[in-house]
């Protein structure tokens, strides 16, 4: 993955230019990549929008979008004015036959007939993948499998069906190698130096196993609410939004075995090996294994908020989840017996992504009971945002005459070490993208396998409405059942639980 020189020239169509993904994350990534250099000499954005947007507004738009959103703040005038004249717009309605043609048509004109690379970006709603990728094999704009490439994002689908319903159409039009599934985790710079560190250092290797930890948890815990987004979450959810996808892949990169070569092939064949060895949940084990919860009003950095179902968009007796927690097994020789515990939630008590593996306790305790009052077995986190770094925590002796252990904490942080800007996760998937580089990208099967794991869960929950929503006071971490998950299994959640919340406010 050296991307260092420019890729051939290129049209890179954004369906759902108007959208909140586009501006958002897609335009200031494009931007800030033009003032790095990173985009090819030859490249065209063209802005694909409905109703009545024409190009003016396109651009104030985008202009607006970068001062909102891009690391780098509000675009400087002269550099603006040189990504304006690359940018090209349409107006199209996708649920019609001659959207394609016309948008052929408007490719030969920016083209000129000559060899272009070709993106297909779909920032919209998922509801319309398949439409489009339809639409756009009929209208012969996929046949180029060497140079037209399409893009997709999460949620692909709302179950198993639903996914395989949008993975037809786009493989009936494109083949496997045209198709890059975006997983924005997965572009993170500390997710792939989850890799780095497990294969690029020989000491993690030898005790990377049921031999030497003893369980691994996985916490991606947010302090935003549902926010402007309730029309999407109300029918996803904790699970749908976040398990199917971010948490199961960063248990994968944890979990897979050292690959042959940092190749797209060779990577995700390892992540699929994990897939399988996942231990099936079955229905009737379903509250043993998965634990849900929403929030509740409660108090965040001083100040109120709403109860989920209190929120603007959200059914009054929602159950939908806005936390889930899971406990998995991969059942092969290397993890036999070691639970990975999963969980995720809005409105959690800390903005905190990361990984904590557990390593077992010493097999006999030579220090005087009294010394090691503290004793805790190691414990390596991958933190993975906001704080980017990895730590190590382990037994240290207390300066002194008297034996006392305590835990300390051995720090490698991202922003110290490399002195230099961090890029955003889509800047690198867009690179990625334009390289034809699938390594950081979902495939097929893995979004299946992910699916097939957790439709019981999804079947269940729906089948039976939690009785005791919301359960989770805002700004706390999660439903005692999930405490209790954990708990049962004589383990604790590595992030302790805040002292007892102040009551409801609202
Ligand atoms: C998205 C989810 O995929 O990831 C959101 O749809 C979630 O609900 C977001 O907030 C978290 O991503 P990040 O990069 O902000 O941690």
């Amino acid at each position: 993955m050296n991307h260092n020189l420019p890729a051939a020239p290129m049209t890179f169509v954004l369906f759902g230019a108007s959208g909140d993904l586009s501006r958002r994350l897609i335009v200031p990534a494009l931007y800030n990549l033009f003032l790095e250099g990173g985009l090819p000499h030859q490249f065209q954005l063209l802005a694909v929008t409905h109703g009545d947007v024409g190009r003016e507004t396109v651009i104030a738009q985008f202009h607006q979008a970068i001062a909102d959103y891009s690391r780098g703040g509000a675009a400087d005038e002269t550099p603006w004015q040189s990504f304006v004249e690359l940018l090209h717009t349409i107006n199209l309605n996708l649920r019609q036959q001659d959207a394609y043609r016309n948008l052929a048509g408007r490719l030969r004109e920016l083209t000129a007939d000559e060899t272009r690379e070709l993106i297909f970006y779909m920032a919209t709603p998922p509801l319309l993948f398949a439409e489009i990728a339809q639409g756009l094999g009929d209208a012969g704009l996929a046949d180029d499998h060497e140079h037209v490439r399409i893009v997709v994002e999460k949620p692909l689908g709302h179950d198993l069906d639903s996914f395989l319903e949008i993975n037809q159409a786009l493989q009936r039009n494109f083949k496997e190698n045209q198709i890059f599934r975006i997983d924005h985790f997965l572009g993170k710079e500390t997710v792939q130096n989850i890799l780095a560190m497990r294969f690029a250092n020989a000491i993690f290797e030898p005790v990377w196993s049921r031999r030497y930890i003893d369980h691994v948890a996985i916490t991606v815990a947010e302090t935003l609410g549902v926010e402007h987004r309730a029309g999407y979450y109300e029918q996803a959810g904790a699970l749908r939004d976040m398990v199917q996808n971010h948490l199961l892949q960063l248990l994968c990169l944890v979990a897979m075995e050292p690959p042959v070569s940092y190749d797209a092939a060779d990577i995700r064949n390892k992540k699929m090996d994990v897939m399988h060895a996942i231990r099936p949940i079955t229905a009737d084990q379903v509250y043993q294994t998965a634990v849900r919860g929403q929030y509740d009003c409660g108090w965040l950095s001083g100040n109120a908020v709403a109860a989920y179902r209190g929120e603007p968009g959200v059914n009054s007796r929602s159950n939908t989840e806005t936390y889930a927690a899971l406990k998995l097994h991969v059942d092969n020789w290397r993890w036999q017996d070691v639970p990975f515990y999963l969980r995720t939630g809005k409105r959690m008590a800390a903005q905190v992504s990361e990984i904590s593996i557990r390593f077992r306790d010493v097999p006999h305790r030579a220090f005087p009971a009294a010394a090691g009052l503290n004793a805790q077995p190691v414990r390596l986190v991958m933190q993975i945002q906001p704080e980017q770094g990895i730590v190590l925590k382990f037994m240290a002796k207390e300066p002194g005459p008297t034996l006392r252990l305590r835990p300390v904490n051995m720090h490698f942080n991202y922003g110290e070490a490399f002195d230099m800007a961090i890029p955003d996760a889509y800047e690198t998937l867009l690179r990625d993208v334009m390289w034809g580089d699938a390594t950081l990208f979902m495939r097929a099967d893995q979004v299946e396998a992910a699916w097939r794991l957790l439709m019981p869960v999804i079947e269940v929950w729906s089948d039976n409405p939690a009785a005791g929503f919301p359960n989770y006071l805002a700004g706390t971490w999660g439903p005692e059942a999930a405490e209790a998950l954990i708990a049962r299994d004589g383990r604790s959640w590595l992030i302790p639980t805040l002292g007892t919340p102040p009551p409801c406010p609202i």
